[in-house]
């Protein structure tokens, strides 16, 4: 059932467990979660990027989410959001579509850009009962690893600053936060090493939900650690990603005369959807239904 994200967040919260939110950009990878959460009884958000949105269409992609949580879900809450929206316009565009949420990502900008269109976007967004996620702080993966590689960049100088946090919240009035604190986008094990004591600087300061993104790679001790001290939201797509392909080569290799494409891709779905049904064990959101 598609239900607003607050009612899965807030339940949460009182909980001291986490949702995940997982990418998704077609029908297949859309199953896998709702099949993932159903099995595990888990409440599950469901989001989607600018670029997935442009490989389906945000028609297309809504239908698909809202189709398949009213009509296969059995009853799971599954709330749908935009990840990473980077304009007024993905923003207003998703609300208008029937998201529950969407996450405004002026992380790029300097603070005070970073703060203004946060604002306008929050403003809308609430005017039409929809959350809303802010982020500050620069979470890694390829490209700034590079800039640090080349020692243009510190890992530490991308971390989210307490007390700048607490400004930003107050300012933009968003209702869940994202932050920098070790973090990255895509796989780096052993590298993603999350700093906690920063974590718990910016929950005593932050009194909303904290989100995880770029989980992915980050070790599973580590995260629960990171749900205790306020996140809520943990977001996964690489290894969802890596699991489908890995799957999909298998079956390629292994029958190299198969061309039913339902037969093909229904290994790598079901590789999906062990990933998300592990996350859903970690994050502690499983039997939560
Ligand atoms: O954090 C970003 C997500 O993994 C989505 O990536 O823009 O390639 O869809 P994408
Ligand atoms: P990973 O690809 O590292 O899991 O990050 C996903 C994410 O943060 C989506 O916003
Ligand atoms: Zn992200």
């Amino acid at each position: 059932m598609l239900v607003h994200i607050k009612e899965i967040i807030m339940r949460a919260q009182r909980g001291g467990y986490a949702i995940g939110a997982f990418n998704t950009q077609d029908l297949e990878i859309t199953l896998a979660i709702v099949q993932a959460a159903v099995a595990q009884r888990s409440p599950v958000i469901i989001q989607v990027s600018e670029s997935a949105i442009k490989y389906a269409s945000l028609k297309a992609i809504t239908h698909i989410v809202q189709t398949i949580a009213k009509n296969q879900a059995d009853g799971i809450p599954v709330a749908l959001h935009l990840d990473h929206g980077k304009s007024f316009l993905s923003v207003s565009e998703c609300v208008k579509a029937g998201f529950s949420s969407i996450h405004i990502d002026g992380s790029d900008l300097p603070f005070d850009e970073n703060i203004n269109l946060t604002k306008e976007s929050v403003a809308y967004a609430h005017k039409r009962n929809v959350w809303a996620q802010g982020e500050l702080g620069t979470i890694l993966g390829k490209e700034g690893l590079i800039k640090i590689e080349k020692r243009e960049l510190e890992i530490k100088d991308c971390f989210t600053d307490p007390a700048l946090a607490a400004k930003f919240a107050q300012a933009t009035k968003v209702d869940t936060f994202a932050m920098s604190i070790g973090n990255m986008h895509g796989m780096f094990v052993g590298l993603e090493q999350l700093d906690l004591a920063r974590l718990k600087k910016i929950h005593a300061k932050v009194k909303l939900p904290l989100v995880l993104h770029g989980a992915s790679g980050v070790e599973h001790g580590e995260i629960k650690k990171a749900i205790k001290l306020g996140v809520h939201i943990v977001n996964i797509d690489t290894e969802m990603r890596q699991a489908w392909a890995t799957a999909l080569r298998r079956t390629l290799q292994a029958d190299k005369k198969e061309i039913d494409l339902r037969k093909i891709l229904a290994p790598a779905t079901a590789a999906v959807q062990a990933v998300v049904e592990e996350k859903m064990k970690v994050f502690g959101s499983s039997g939560k239904v």
